[in-house]
């Protein structure tokens, strides 16, 4: 393969990385600190970074007389015999020799390692090529491998994900406001949704993935159902709004104290709540909240004396919690909708859930709490049913479930006690797990932090912030310093299970390119509308699955 030569090893440390003599042809003002180079080395190819640049002499009285107005000939000629430029560069990855069929270490074989080792005396290094990133961080080549932006100083080169190793943990999207969280979500559920890596139950709070938005350039981008039609199915809490597929409605009887404690803050709740709710659930039963809500002064009197529960602390208790009386909330509701749901996701759809002007953080944690709750229990029935049965047929889809602003469902005093602090600490047990988009991960409880497998963040301002990402990772220097450096829109760095090395890289351009790359029959919301406001891909696929 025709390599772009840029110079050989002239020396280096292991630690401190290696000094290679750059060509005389080679243009230093064209090379760029953070660019990606390798080096041929005996037995191994070296995937490394440039990080600095130098510039050298022969000889010294050269530089102490510089000779003054050079014509570029002569600074041609004095450029490789007395002057000359010198690169720093720092192997980060070891992997077999391009082209080679017999792979000398066996510990190759699962593709490129850590650095071991350093190449010997005058190895050549050349600019790193479409080949190499291919080799470490796979291709994009319509299965697993999804293509997320390109390295900051190498534009037109594609970096991966490993979708499938992205399902496997629970991930973080993270970055100060504006900087593309969610703009990145909707590239990577895209990517998961056109690869079948796993099926997305999606809790929009906002309302930016079903439908199209418009971006900050004031553009329309679209949303995931435009993109992917019937494979979306999406459900609304606001009957008022148009778009959604069905409505869910939930009951009073489907609500837990372990919900009404998550609504502490949004509740103004005392901290003797806790008490009250199991005196409360034990008491009356499944209908508690229901029975409660419903009682006179006097009975509720009776029963504080009954239970020896303190009056005042329940009269208050009940005038905070009948603000849960929203028009979304019923006496008594089956869980039929939600398990309608789950069973869209065992046929492989994914589900947005959209809050329309039900979108304060009490609807939403209510909701995606009792949602979640439903989903995930069933999931382990199945799993359970799987591993008792062995029959592949049984064996559930991967699940990843996204929640936006997670801090107010993970943070330490809740993540013990609501379903996502569950999830997120029991891994990928139940084939459930979380995509976290949040710009406050300071918020988030250290434990969850420590459990997420891939972290993505754009530029983080607040110190804090910063420490929360970096929870739990080692080389923790080299990663600090890439998130500081990000500029403040469409750069991101990428770290954890799913890439081999942590990089910076400028996000993929969420925009035409992309829905063609995605979508082969992309329907376009308006022309395959029947008149029911279904699309014909909806009624089709409904009747036939
Ligand atoms: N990959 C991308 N492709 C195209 N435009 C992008 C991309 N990423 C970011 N943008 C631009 O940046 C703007 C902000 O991005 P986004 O809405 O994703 O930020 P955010 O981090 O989710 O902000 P907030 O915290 O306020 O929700 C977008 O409106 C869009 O104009
Ligand atoms: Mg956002």
């Amino acid at each position: 393969m025709q390599r772009n030569r840029l110079g050989v090893v002239t020396g280096g440390t292991f630690n401190a990385g290696l000094t290679v003599r750059l060509d005389p042809g080679i243009n230093v003002e064209a090379l760029r600190i953070g660019t990606f180079c390798v080096v041929e080395g005996e037995a191994y190819r070296y995937f490394s970074l440039i990080q600095d640049l130098q510039l050298h002499a022969t000889d010294p009285g050269l530089m102490a007389s510089p000779p003054r107005d050079l014509s570029p000939f002569l600074r041609r000629t004095l450029a490789g015999t007395s002057t000359y430029a010198v690169a720093e560069v720092k192997p980060m990855l070891m992997m077999p020799k391009y082209g080679d069929t017999e792979i000398v270490d066996p510990a190759m074989a699962e593709g490129p390692k850590a650095v071991r080792t350093i190449p010997m005396h005058f190895a050549e290094l050349a600019e790193a090529t479409s080949f190499d990133f291919a080799d470490v961080f796979g291709e994009d080549d319509g299965g697993s491998y999804f293509a997320l932006g390109s390295p900051l100083a190498m534009d037109g080169l594609d970096v991966c994900v490993d979708l499938r190793r992205i399902v496997e943990r629970s991930n973080g999207v993270f970055g100060s406001t504006g900087t593309g969280k969610s703009f990145l979500t909707r590239l990577l559920l895209s990517g998961i949704i056109a690869r079948n890596a796993a099926v997305n139950l999606i809790f929009d709070m906002h309302g930016e993935y079903a439908f199209s938005v418009q971006s900050e350039a004031g553009t329309w981008v679209k949303g995931l159902k435009e993109l992917f039609g019937s494979k979306v199915r999406v459900y609304g809490l606001d009957t008022k709004t148009k778009g959604p597929d069905s409505h869910l409605v939930i009951g009073l009887n489907q609500i837990e104290p372990a919900d009404i404690l998550l609504l502490s803050d949004e509740l103004n709740l005392s901290p003797t709540t806790e008490t009250n709710l199991i005196i409360l659930s034990r008491a009356l039963g499944d209908e508690w909240l229901r029975t409660f809500l419903a009682m006179e002064p006097v009975a509720l009197q009776t029963f504080c004396e009954e239970r020896g529960a303190h009056l005042g602390s329940l009269e208050a208790l009940q005038r905070k919690l009948v603000k849960l009386r929203q028009p979304y909330v019923l006496e008594s509701v089956s869980f039929n909708v939600i398990d309608e749901m789950l069973q869209y996701l065992e046929r492989g759809k994914h589900v947005i859930f959209q809050f329309g002007r039900f979108s304060r953080p009490l609807d939403y944690m209510l909701v995606a709490n009792i949602v979640t709750r439903r989903i995930r229990e069933k999931y382990r029935e199945r799993v359970e049913g799987w591993q008792a049965s062995h029959n592949e047929a049984d064996r559930p889809k991967p699940l990843v479930i996204t929640i936006e602003e997670a801090h107010k469902f993970l943070n330490p005093e809740m993540a013990r006690q609501t379903i996502f602090g569950t999830i997120a600490r029991e891994l990928r047990k139940y084939f459930v797990t979380l995509l976290i988009v949040d710009q406050r991960p300071s918020g988030i409880d250290p434990e969850v932090l420590s459990q997420i497998g891939t972290r993505i963040s754009g530029k983080l301002t607040d110190e804090r912030d910063l420490e929360a990402v970096l929870t739990g990772v080692g080389n923790r220097n080299a990663i600090r310093a890439g998130l500081a450096s990000l500029d403040t829109r469409n750069e991101i760095m990428i770290f954890g299970h799913a890439v081999r090395m942590p990089m910076q890289l400028r996000t993929r351009r969420y925009d035409e390119a992309f829905y063609q790359a995605v979508s082969d029959r992309s329907v376009p919301p308006a022309t395959a509308t029947t008149a029911g406001g279904h699309s014909l891909d909806d009624l089709v696929s409904d009747l036939w699955g």
